[in-house]
């Protein structure tokens, strides 16, 4: 065979990937389970390049060059694994297998290990930006062996977005390090989406602005150090009418968040390694609580509020209060982010450089954004930083708006307005920065009632007090 790239599935992310490898030069063979899809594909756009069609797994392998470099994007679970087993038999040693969905990484460890053994390469490749980043340049954030990136690698960075001529694209690490990363940006976004609808209620509520009016405030803050993908399409939705009511977009909407699991994984996996990513955790759970039903119709009207009217008299300052909070409250959630990928690449052993990881989300991907460069100078200022938080630029730029961070997340207290993230945001930012915590006072309970033991601050050793008789202090 003579294609360069193949491509199955063909929903609307393998279409669009498959479209772009073709507008950048590559032959690109096409395989779909239903042949219309790969079919139509050909007949809508058969024109922007080279197109290799197949029917059959087999030859669709047959179509690729050696090694065959194989992207499947399929929903991820069970019907990754249905494909997959139906390439193995037909590919050769070296072929290359790439995973595009949104796996969990430990499905991706397994079938790494899997395809290895029968001498074939898999990795398992984050690519971010929905259905247009696929087709006009995605982040893309591939695992694997080194030696797949060789020959995969070149291929990737030509189709993934740029910034500044760099591609968005670089090796991330072994097996599972791709779709890893992958998903800490997902839960970085959910954390960066709910801080930004967090800012939102706090305008509505705080100045009684309209959603429009928000709207324009986003706008205005995208031209700053704010911004970012998210923030301009914020500043968008807000302003949108509904065709059919004439209301705010935003006001039609029923209010209950949905996922389809990313951000979960991303907090299951915090807990598993240790890693307080409260801001993500936060923010998964206040998708949950929009979605809690039953508790939500039991509290309203029921549970007392006890608040006052908020009554912001400098407008201005008001909104730059929010805008400080929610610039603190981000680099927060990114610092905890980037310490679960230090966490996870310790554990796995994938050695991931966390300044390319955010160089390779500047552009192309949901969470790009301007803010990313400053997090890829801090890992040059120091590769092995042990906290984001503490690098020299960010101490500054948080340290600058801790005073309005505290200001609005009181006043979300004392008039009511449910800001978990923000309020997590800061509390994290004063525990970390805290010299003694009372987590002293927890060994000391569970060295009460469990001898689970403690150690001292004023020398080495593992202790325990005799609690239930004289109270003498034992070495454990
Ligand atoms: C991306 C997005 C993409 C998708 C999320 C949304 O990087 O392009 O993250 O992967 O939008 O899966 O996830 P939820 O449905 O869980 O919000």
């Amino acid at each position: 065979g003579t294609a360069q790239i193949g491509v199955t599935g063909l929903a609307v992310m393998g279409r669009n990937l498959a479209r772009n490898f073709a507008r950048n030069g590559y032959t690109v063979a096409i395989h779909n389970r239903s042949y219309a899809k790969t079919e139509s594909l050909v007949a809508d756009h058969g024109d922007e390049g080279t197109f290799v069609a197949s029917e059959s797994v087999e030859d669709f392998v047959a179509s690729l060059a050696r090694p065959r470099k194989i992207v499947v994007m399929v929903k991820a679970g069970g019907p990754t694994d249905a494909v997959i087993d139906e390439l193995v038999p037909f590919l050769e040693e070296g072929d290359i297998v790439v995973d595009a969905g949104n796996a969990h990484f430990p499905d991706t460890i397994r079938r790494e290990g899997a395809l290895r053994e029968k001498g074939l390469h898999f990795v398992g490749s984050g690519v971010s930006g929905g259905e247009e980043g696929a087709l006009l340049g995605p982040s893309i954030m591939p695992g694997g062996t080194k030696e797949s990136y060789e020959s995969l690698g070149p291929i990737l960075e030509k189709i993934s977005a740029k910034v500044d001529g760099v591609p968005c694209c670089t090796y991330v690490g072994p097996d599972g390090a791709g779709h890893f990363v992958k998903m800490v940006h997902n839960g970085i976004e959910y954390a960066d989406m709910q801080l930004i609808a967090e800012a939102y209620d706090l305008l509505r509520q705080g100045l009684g602005a309209s959603a429009a009016e928000i709207g324009q405030i986003f706008a205005e803050w995208n031209t700053g150090d704010l911004e970012s993908f998210l923030i301009e399409i914020t500043a968008d939705v807000l302003q949108h009418v509904d065709a059919e009511t004439g209301s705010a977009f935003v006001d039609i909407v029923l209010d209950q968040a949905e996922q389809k699991g990313t951000g979960r994984w991303t907090v299951q996996n915090g807990l598993d390694l240790g890693v307080p990513i409260t801001g993500i955790a936060e923010a998964t759970f206040a998708r949950a609580l929009s979605g809690s039903v039953p508790q939500r119709s039991a509290a309203v009207g029921v549970l007392q509020a006890h608040t006052s009217e908020w009554d912001v008299t400098d407008r201005d300052a008001f909104i730059e209060d929010v805008r400080l909070a929610l610039y603190a409250s981000k680099v927060v959630a990114y610092s905890q982010g980037f310490d679960q990928i230090a966490a996870a690449s310790a554990e796995f052993g994938w050695d991931i450089d966390r300044g390319a990881m955010a160089r390779i989300w500047r552009g192309g991907c949901i969470i790009r954004a301007r803010f990313l460069n400053r997090i890829t100078e801090a890992y040059e200022r120091d590769a092995n930083l042990p906290l984001l938080l503490a690098d020299e630029y960010f101490t500054g730029a948080v340290g600058n708006g801790v005073a309005a961070w505290r200001r609005i997340v009181a006043g979300a207290a004392l008039h009511g307005v449910p800001t978990p993230a923000f309020a997590s945001s800061l509390s994290y930012y004063d525990g970390v920065r805290a010299e003694r915590l009372p987590a002293a006072l927890i060994q000391a309970q569970r060295d009460f009632f469990g001898a689970h033991t403690y150690r001292r601050t004023d020398r080495d050793g593992t202790f325990h007090t005799e609690w239930s008789g004289d109270r003498t202090e034992q070495t454990a």
